[in-house]
């Protein structure tokens, strides 16, 4: 219905007023996203709205590749990495873009995109497009779901995950006095309180569907690729249809493109450290800079007892049980 396209996503107001409205966890003082709880999974007000949209809105094509993520899994990392490898022959290595613009420029965040109306962008982008979603593969568009094309789901130690949304949301809530205490924080984790949580859904939605559809979705684990970078981003290529060449492999391509979207290299050019320079097109000040933080697994060692840490992968392992997944 082209007609639809017209109206302003403002139209889900009413709708979206009715769901039930989030508990405290990131909003202990009235600031930060304010949450509702939409089909079980609890979601900013905003992208809300845009999933609305999306879903009424929203043509897929065939050649279309999503990036999917649990938010803090390392998406800035892999819109970098299918960014580079699908233009790889179109720029130069010392004038690429990637040193000017922030990943998130390159790859559009669908929810986004279509809350804040600029859907006709994403309309005329030619193909293969690469855009980024968050939400549950529940929750995509039947679009997305019918029209063939390929998702890379990319997914992270859940422990790790919490400590870098716990370091995000004090970044963009203005420092931890602004926060609930860090025991809060892991508690609302737990119940599945948090953006687009629980956490465990998320993954287990995309790893059902990918086991039916397997030449379509392809799962990437964040400590894997860090481990095998370059193994991991030929199997991306070749997921996308542009494997690399046996001439390319020799140039050292594969390598250039690892060594460009490390987070040492990205972190460190002018457009990633600038602290103004947003990429948000909510009412939000998300600067370029917090997205890079430490790029390393672990980190949860450094915040969690060792009994928080049990208690959320046994939680983990129990959901994942006979899913053949896991942590
Ligand atoms: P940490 O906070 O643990 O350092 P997302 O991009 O999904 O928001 O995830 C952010 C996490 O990915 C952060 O984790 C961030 O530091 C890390 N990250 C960002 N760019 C990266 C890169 N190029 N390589 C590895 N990790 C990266």
């Amino acid at each position: 219905n082209s007609h639809m396209i017209e109206k302003t996503p403002e139209k889900h107001d009413a709708l979206i007023a009715t769901l039930p409205l989030q508990p405290v966890f990131e909003r202990p003082f009235g600031i930060g996203p304010l949450h509702r709880l939409y089909k079980g999974v609890w979601i900013p007000e905003e992208i809300i709205r845009g999933t609305l949209e999306l879903q009424q809105c929203f043509k897929s094509r065939p050649t279309d590749i999503f990036l999917a993520s649990f938010p803090k899994s390392g998406t800035t990392w892999l819109k970098a990495m299918i960014f580079f490898t699908l233009t790889r022959t179109n720029y130069s290595l010392d004038q690429h873009p990637l040193s000017t613009h922030n990943p998130h420029q390159c790859v559009p965040y669908m929810e986004e995109e279509f809350a804040t109306g600029r859907s006709k962008i994403i309309e005329v982008i030619s193909s293969p497009r690469v855009m980024n979603t968050h939400l549950p593969y529940a929750l995509l568009p039947d679009s997305i779901k019918e029209s063939g094309c390929r998702i890379v789901y990319v997914w992270r130690d859940p422990k790790d995950v919490l400590v870098s949304r716990w370091y995000f949301a004090q970044k963009i809530l203005g420092g931890a006095d602004k926060m609930v205490t860090f025991d809060r924080f892991y508690e609302f984790f737990y119940q599945g309180q948090n953006s687009f949580g629980p956490i465990w859904n998320h993954v287990l939605g995309y790893w059902e569907e990918r086991k039916r559809r397997p030449e379509e979705i392809l799962f990437l684990k964040y400590e894997h690729i860090l481990q095998e970078p370059v193994k991991s981003a030929k199997q991306l290529a070749h997921f996308m249809g542009c494997p690399f060449s046996e001439t390319e492999e020799n140039q050292g391509v594969v390598e250039q493109i690892v060594e460009l979207c490390s987070i040492k290299k990205l972190k460190d050019f002018d457009v990633n450290k600038d602290s103004d320079l947003s990429t948000s097109k909510f009412n939000v000040h998300i600067s370029n800079a917090y997205y890079f933080r430490k790029g390393e697994t672990g980190d949860w060692k450094s915040h969690m007892t060792r009994e928080m840490a049990e208690r959320l992968d046994t939680l983990i392992e129990e959901k994942f049980k006979g899913s053949g997944l896991q942590i």
